[in-house]
């Protein structure tokens, strides 16, 4: 890995993949062998948005490395409320961690911040725009759970404002992988995010749909997203959508017996929770490869930029 950030899966090429996923699976097969690794380091923690897992699980991460973080906790008490840019936010807290992540509501904030520090930053989530960490082990999960060759995934719910979405299929150009998307058109993919997967994979491999019954009995996996309610201009339009591309047990009924349902999380209503007990679920142990996953990202990030005490 030759990255000092991480801002958009397409900076990510297969080898940085494999050898974060790799590094990932070594520190889940023996967590205490890097407890100490990282003693001294601060990661600091800006959201500006509100975060259950990825917030949580980069705090455990960097602390099953051995360090510790500092939070500007929510914006309302922090000097966000008093005026203060986030460019004046990122400059101030550089100077009192090795690394940072930034998760911003305004899509291109981590591209901005990261060109005024020096510390690596890690973007977890800029708008409707991307989510890398998201992506590398949501990579993790499918992995383990179908390998990411030869892949047939479908990607279905909000994929216009859904940034887990975007991110993930930039880097699954990387693999063997067929990718089919599913949604309502007024929440397809943007076009410019359909344009760059042409360009990445001719356009061979990626395939729209408005229903899931056609394709559902060819997919290894099914990536369930939530509508994101917070992002439509307008909550009439989400009124119209709420409630549609929901999955149960009935839906699944034509699945292959093999097929991993996901979800980034938070789920709403988009999966039944009669699917949590069947072996199709794999969206909570999605959600605890964040630790070892994240863990992997910042042993790299921490190491490549002098943070590693020990060698
Ligand atoms: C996602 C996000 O914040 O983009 N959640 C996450 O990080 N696991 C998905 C969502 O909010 O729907």
């Amino acid at each position: 890995m030759r990255h000092d950030h991480l801002i958009t899966s397409k900076q990510l090429s297969r080898a940085d993949i494999e050898t974060v996923l790799d590094r990932a699976a070594e520190i889940d097969a023996d967590p205490a062998a890097v407890a100490d690794r990282h003693a001294n380091a601060v990661l600091g923690l800006l959201f500006f948005e509100p975060s259950t897992r990825t917030k949580m699980s980069f705090e455990t991460a960097m602390k099953r490395l051995g360090g510790t973080v500092i939070d500007m906790g929510s914006v309302e008490s922090s000097s966000v409320t008093k005026g203060e840019t986030l460019a004046d936010t990122v400059r101030v807290i550089e100077g009192y961690a090795d690394a940072l992540v930034l998760r911003h509501p305004r899509q291109g904030s981590a591209t901005m911040a990261n060109e005024l520090v020096d510390v690596p930053l890690l973007n977890a989530g800029d708008g409707a725009g991307h989510h890398p960490t998201q992506t590398l082990l949501d990579l993790y999960t499918i992995r383990e759970n179908a390998g990411l060759d030869d892949l047939t995934i479908g990607i279905m719910g909000d994929l216009k404002y859904g940034r887990t979405v975007h991110s993930l299929a930039h880097a699954l150009t990387n693999f063997d992988a067929h990718q089919h998307f599913i949604s309502p058109e007024s929440l397809q993919l943007p076009r410019e995010v359909v344009y760059d997967l042409h360009q990445a994979d001719d356009g061979v491999r990626v395939r729209e749909h408005d229903s899931l019954e056609e394709i559902l009995p060819s997919l290894d996996v099914l990536y369930v997203t939530r509508i994101q309610r917070e992002r439509f201009p307008d909550e009439n339009e989400y009124q119209k959508i709420a409630g549609e591309y929901q999955i149960d047990l009935e839906t699944l009924e034509d699945a292959s017996d093999e097929l991993t349902v996901m979800h980034p999380l938070p789920r709403v209503d988009e999966i039944s929770p009669e699917i949590d007990e069947t072996d199709h679920a794999a969206y909570f142990e999605q959600a605890h490869n964040g630790v070892p996953v994240r863990m992997a990202l910042l042993d790299l990030l921490l190491s490549e930029n002098g943070g590693d005490r020990d060698e």
